[in-house]
């Protein structure tokens, strides 16, 4: 009797054993993360198989109408998912009004866009899709499109036991961006891992000018280098066209107003700004030297001052050292 029960003791611990080993080994592939983890909506938990088709999805043509643009044409990998132009080019030559920013941490985000006015990645995904100057698709004839695809109808049928719609590509994809995580860069290794000789010297002070010198922290805070709401930053005196976040509420102290972007990778994200008008680190530091271009609802945080050629060389060398690219592993 007592032979046989420790027999099971031993097969249970067995199996909990293996199956321990198999929910790390599952995971592992896709939780290099060291700050923070990224946490999903209850409708959507995140799963490897839902990233491997996501990322199938993300980097697909035939999502636009005429089969030339996919999620990747203008979120290029290398290019820390922006395309290093002063704004996108979308089906049949037609240009968006908006520089790509970055997709790199996008699970973190509060609210998506320029505007912060989309609140989940899933939304998100459906606007490129059916945008004119983007990829211009109709959703009903994306599914039809899609569901042709034996590998897609498989994999739909298989994860989320249905036929290829809306639920399933909106889904698919935002969990493939939420595993795009940035986090391991030289100013982690200095910050948070405590290895004090992973920043240079003069990325050192550089932090310090940012953190302790200037004002810069306030929008752009640790660890993720956004407050992820939208600001003035007093780009410009008149903004013409293009007024963020009023033109989508109507409140007119929003004028001027533009999500704050991450500026993890800003090294590789350039051109700068909602519209792409700034080429280079220089030309942002120029802005703010100049405490902006003064519009009437620029934050009053920000304010003229003026930097050596030292310290802005320092400044620069700090930005560079919040790059990192290791998430490339999976695009090669
Ligand atoms: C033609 C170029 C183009 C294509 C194709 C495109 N995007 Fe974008 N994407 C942009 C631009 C430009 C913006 C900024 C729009 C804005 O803020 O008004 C953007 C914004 C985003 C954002 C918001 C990020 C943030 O920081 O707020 C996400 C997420 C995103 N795109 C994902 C996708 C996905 C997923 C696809 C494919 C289904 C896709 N994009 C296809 C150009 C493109
Ligand atoms: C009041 C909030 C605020 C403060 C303070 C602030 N920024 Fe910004 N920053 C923004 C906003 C908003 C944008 C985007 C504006 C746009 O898209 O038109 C931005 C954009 C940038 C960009 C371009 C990023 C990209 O990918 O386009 C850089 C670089 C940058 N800021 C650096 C700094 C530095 C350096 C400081 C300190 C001198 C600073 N910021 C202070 C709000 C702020």
């Amino acid at each position: 009797m007592l032979q046989k029960r420790s027999y099971y003791s031993f097969l249970i611990i067995g199996i909990v054993f293996f199956a321990l080993f198999f929910v790390k080994c599952q995971t592992n592939g896709h939780q290099i993360t060291v700050l923070e983890s990224v946490s999903s909506p209850s409708d959507n938990p995140i799963s490897a198989e839902k990233i491997s088709f996501g990322k199938k999805l993300f980097f697909d043509k035939r999502l636009s109408r005429d089969e030339s643009i996919s999620c990747a044409t203008c979120h290029v990998p290398a290019f820390a998912f922006t395309d290093r132009k002063k704004v996108s080019e979308g089906v049949n030559g037609g240009k968006t009004e908006r520089n790509a920013p970055t997709l790199l941490n996008a699970g973190f985000l509060k609210t998506m866009m320029f505007d912060a006015h989309l609140t989940s990645l899933e939304m998100q995904a459906i606007v490129p899709i059916q945008e004119h100057v983007e990829m211009d698709m109709k959703m009903k004839e994306l599914i039809k499109r899609l569901r042709l695809v034996d590998e897609y109808q498989e994999a739909a049928k298989r994860i989320y036991n249905r036929e290829v719609d809306a639920f399933v590509i909106t889904r698919s994809i935002a969990a493939f961006e939420r595993s795009l995580l940035s986090q391991n860069s030289h100013f982690d290794s200095y910050y948070y891992k405590k290895n004090k000789n992973a920043l240079t010297k003069d990325e050192i002070a550089g932090w310090k000018i940012f953190s302790e010198e200037l004002y810069c922290t306030k929008c752009h805070p640790a660890p993720g280098f956004t407050n992820y709401v939208a600001e003035n930053n007093g780009l410009y005196l008149n903004y013409g066209q293009d007024k963020g976040r009023f033109r989508i509420f109507n409140d007119s102290m929003d004028i001027g107003k533009f999500k704050v972007p991450s500026l993890r990778n800003v090294e590789l994200t350039y051109p700068y700004m909602h519209d792409g008008s700034l080429a280079s680190l220089d030309a942002i530091f120029s802005h703010y030297e100049n405490g902006g271009a003064k519009h009437p609802l620029q934050s009053k945080i920000i304010q003229p001052f003026t930097l050596t050629k030292k310290q802005k060389k320092q400044l620069k060398l700090f930005l560079f050292s919040l790059t990192d690219t290791t998430y490339m592993k999976d695009f090669r």
